[in-house]
């Protein structure tokens, strides 16, 4: 119910906090030490750190919620790999953005930590150790930003601008791990769509791209109004847990297809997530909701 969702935000902002100054330590470590380099030189990074603050939340939670499930981007990766179930379950990513993380590059790095029941993201806390930016959401009771010590200000911050278009957009995208050259092609090749001149993009040139290189982040910037628009293939369930509802207590929609941004076409029905979307990798596409007929 509403009142037990209410606890566990205040228990799961918390429990962010807490893991927010692990990152901080953890941060100023990494940045001081030589292996930084190193660690550097792979696209898919992983720190000690993101390993310990997945144990420490993963601890914090079996004191206080020991009968939940827990999917987590650290565990998952070792190995434990639960079936998704009716039952509430914690879905985390200790350290989103841990290129960043590991470059020191503080704007996109932050832990997500999401609440699924009955195979829906029903609540969501990022936090943003760094700017000290808090995001929450719970399903039917809309989604806050809360900087540092201040109050929570309702999202989206200001009254949400329809998208008319995506010439008017500011669209986040990512470049993601697969490096393989037919992926990079293929994305290069949708980014000059959305950016070139009328002769590729067909009079709904965007304003601009941004890759924050944070899904959870991306998502918080949507639900902001900062992004009109994010679009990622083959994101994993703790990206996008939290930043779910987040984004669509703000307005947004959610969907995995990825037939909007191919086709611009307000007719395609964004659909409800699914559990396939939260487990499948599918594309995700987040926008605002139009409110003014499209240009075509
Ligand atoms: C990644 C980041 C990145 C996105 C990837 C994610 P990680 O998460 O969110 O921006 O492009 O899809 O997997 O590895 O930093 O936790």
């Amino acid at each position: 119910g509403h009142t037990e969702l209410r606890s566990i935000l205040t228990f799961t902002i918390n429990l962010a906090r807490m893991a927010g100054t692990l990152m901080l330590e953890g941060s100023q470590a990494i940045q001081s030490t030589s292996d930084v380099n190193a660690k550097k030189n792979s696209v898919d990074l992983v720190t000690e750190y993101d390993v310990a603050v997945e144990n420490l939340v993963m601890s914090e939670i079996k004191k206080v919620y020991p009968n939940f499930g827990f999917i987590g981007e650290e565990s998952y990766s070792s190995g434990t790999r639960p079936e998704l179930t009716d039952e509430p379950t914690f879905c985390v990513d200790p350290i989103d953005g841990t290129t960043n993380f590991v470059h020191g590059f503080p704007f996109a790095t932050c832990i997500s930590i999401g609440l699924i029941y009955e195979k829906r993201p029903v609540l969501g806390v990022i936090y943003n150790p760094f700017l000290e930016y808090l995001y929450t959401g719970i399903e039917g009771q809309g989604s806050y930003l809360t900087r540092g010590t201040g109050q929570p200000m309702k999202l989206p911050l200001a009254s949400p601008k329809p998208l008319p278009s995506l010439s008017k957009a500011l669209i986040a995208v990512e470049w993601g791990s697969d490096r393989g050259v037919p992926t990079i092609n293929k994305k290069s090749s949708s980014f000059v769509r959305l950016l070139g001149d009328e002769s590729v993009s067909g009079g709904r040139m965007a304003h601009s791209l941004r890759s924050l290189g944070s899904a959870a982040m991306n998502f918080s910037m949507v639900a902001q109004g900062g992004f009109d628009l994010y679009w990622e293939i083959g994101c994993w369930p703790w990206d996008v847990c939290a930043g779910i509802v987040i984004a669509q207590e703000a307005g947004g929609v959610v969907t995995g297809s990825h037939a909007v941004l191919a086709t611009a076409d307000p007719s395609v029905d964004p659909f409800k997530v699914t559990p396939e979307v939260l487990t499948g990798r599918k594309y995700m596409v987040i926008r605002k909701l139009p409110d003014t007929p499209q240009e075509t």
